[in-house]
């Protein structure tokens, strides 16, 4: 079982969008994949029209709940998901003075029956709190959506300083899988620039992959689809496809 964080601490950059449509795609490969929301904005919950009103995962984090307990099914073959709550919210609050908090999800999900899945993909908030830490010290990989339409390289190396971190105190097993650019738009000069820049800074980190800006990609939320279902014929559909047979042939190396 592969266990994936999505994580950028800058908002908007395709993590949500990246998270569903890179489970479906790996779902349309036959592999079994259980989605995390861990964003108390509940976007891919709400992509996937699962919503919870209840405390859901936060009494996973602050009482004796097993995610077990918490998973729902889905519209989608081939995936599960585990949703949001805006209760998460209070999270950081709830566990100011708990020791040990930044290790509360990977104990859980090592309860879980791992042959049930092939991979975990958490959707991340966008900001590197609790939730964020929680879900580093519970994968092992980490995939990095980067909007390429802005100069993302600052926000990056914040950001994979703190994954340094939390491999040398939490997580001696936590990787970069890659840093996927979204919202490429071929057609300006920039975006080209905001790619080659990736390359260039972060080479072989880089999947070859790069998401096209893809309006239909931006619909499918409101259709409670991912885009394979959504629009199999659009960029979007090729690009995450493309993305997830990147994913997939890393299985080797993991093996
Ligand atoms: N390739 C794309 N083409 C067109 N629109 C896109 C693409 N990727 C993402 N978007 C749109 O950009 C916005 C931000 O994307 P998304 O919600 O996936 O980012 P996020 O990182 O999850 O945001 P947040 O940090 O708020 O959780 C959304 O409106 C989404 O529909
Ligand atoms: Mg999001």
């Amino acid at each position: 079982m592969r266990k994936i964080a999505i994580i950028n601490q800058k908002g908007g950059s395709g993590k949500t969008t990246t998270t569903v449509n890179l489970a479906a795609s790996l779902a349309a490969k036959k592999r079994k994949v259980l989605v995390i929301d861990l964003d108390p904005q509940a976007s891919t919950s709400q992509w996937f029209g699962v919503t919870v009103v209840e405390k859901g995962l936060l009494s996973v984090f602050t009482e004796n709940v097993p995610l077990a307990s918490v998973i729902a099914s889905t519209e989608s073959p081939g995936i599960a998901l585990i949703p949001s709550s805006s209760w998460l919210i209070g999270l950081e609050k709830a566990l100011a003075n708990e020791v040990g908090a930044e290790t509360i999800l990977k104990q859980k999900l090592q309860a879980l029956d791992t042959k049930s899945w092939d991979y975990v993909l958490i959707d991340c908030p966008p900001a590197l709190g609790i939730l964020t830490i929680n879900a580093l010290t519970a994968c092992e990989e980490v995939i990095v959506p980067v909007e390429a339409r802005i100069m993302a390289v600052n926000g990056l190396v914040q950001l994979l300083q703190t994954v340094d971190i939390v491999r040398h105190r939490l997580n001696s097993s936590l990787k970069i899988s890659g840093i996927v650019p979204c919202r490429v738009d071929s057609r300006t000069r920039h975006s080209k620039e905001v790619v080659d820049e990736l390359r260039k800074n972060f080479s072989e980190l880089v999947y070859k992959t790069a998401i096209r800006e893809n309006v239909r990609l931006s619909e499918a939320p409101s259709f409670g689809k991912p885009i394979n279902e959504y629009d199999p014929n659009s960029n979007g559909a090729h690009d995450y496809k493309a993305l997830a047979l990147e994913v997939i042939k890393q299985e080797q190396a993991l093996s």
